[in-house]
């Protein structure tokens, strides 16, 4: 799985790939990231990317000649899924995620100032993707959090494949809580259960506890999904619970 970072500052990624999970991937050989400057693909003597916009008002936008050229340089295939960072894409979530790991290549152009010519979200991009519901000063962060969470879908990057379809939103509900020792800290104790040795139990402690936070913290993931018999079940406990408390 290879990913193509197109962008006008190609020093915001030197660090944010060197550490952690993302670090192993790429020494496994697992993932590959390549960081494209964007001038490198202009061809005039001031290396300009952008432009004052038609019909008016402040700002730059980033013309569309250097970011199609780029695209052309770095695809290599009709597999290729070519994407382009901004606010106004579809919303990124684990779903997008894993359908991206499914491909050989993502191609990520980071947007910067005011804008991106249009013609590159119409005609080029074969997606466009938001990673919320704010303006950030660039598509970089997006791209780093984009490669982030697609390389956990790829095979072998995280230890476990088991905790990729565990983690939160996997099963499109939240995760349970996880302790570790020790067992009291400040007078807090970790729930009994888990000393039980029961993993019958156990399992059904965490899916109580995943609805429960789920139910509270985004209430949301629940509306108009189709519930397991026993997370109906779960779910009515709790509000049961709630009614008596
Ligand atoms: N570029 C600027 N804001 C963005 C956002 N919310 N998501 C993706 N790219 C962006």
């Amino acid at each position: 799985m290879r990913f193509d970072i197109i962008t006008i500052f190609p020093e915001m990624f030197a660090s944010v790939f060197s550490g952690g999970i993302i670090k192993k991937a790429l020494d496994k050989g697992l993932v590959e990231i390549a960081v494209h400057d964007l001038r490198d693909f202009t061809r005039d003597k001031h290396r300009q990317v952008d432009d004052r916009p038609f019909g008016g008002l402040e700002g730059m936008v980033l013309k569309p000649e250097p970011i199609f050229a780029a695209v052309d340089a770095v695809r290599r295939g009709p597999e290729a899924r070519v994407c382009l960072l901004s606010p106004q894409g579809r919303p990124f979530g684990a779903p997008l995620a894993e359908e991206l790991a499914g491909r050989p290549q993502v191609v990520l152009i980071c947007g910067r100032y005011e804008g991106v010519d249009e013609r590159v979200a119409g005609h080029l991009a074969d997606e466009e993707i938001s990673i919320g519901d704010y303006v950030l000063t660039g598509g970089e962060p997006a791209a780093v959090v984009v490669v982030d969470a697609v390389s956990r879908f790829v095979g072998g990057v995280v230890g476990k494949e088991e905790s990729v379809r565990h983690d939160s939103f996997a099963e499109g509900i939240l995760d349970f809580p996880h302790y570790t020792r020790p067992r009291e800290f400040r007078g807090l104790r970790v729930p009994q259960v888990l000393f039980s040795g029961d993993h019958g139990k156990i399992g059904r402690w965490r899916r109580k506890k995943a609805l429960e936070k789920t139910l509270e913290k985004r209430p949301d993931l629940l509306k108009d999904r189709e519930l397991a018999p026993e997370d109906r079940r779960l779910l009515e406990e709790i509000q049961n619970e709630r009614k008596d408390s």
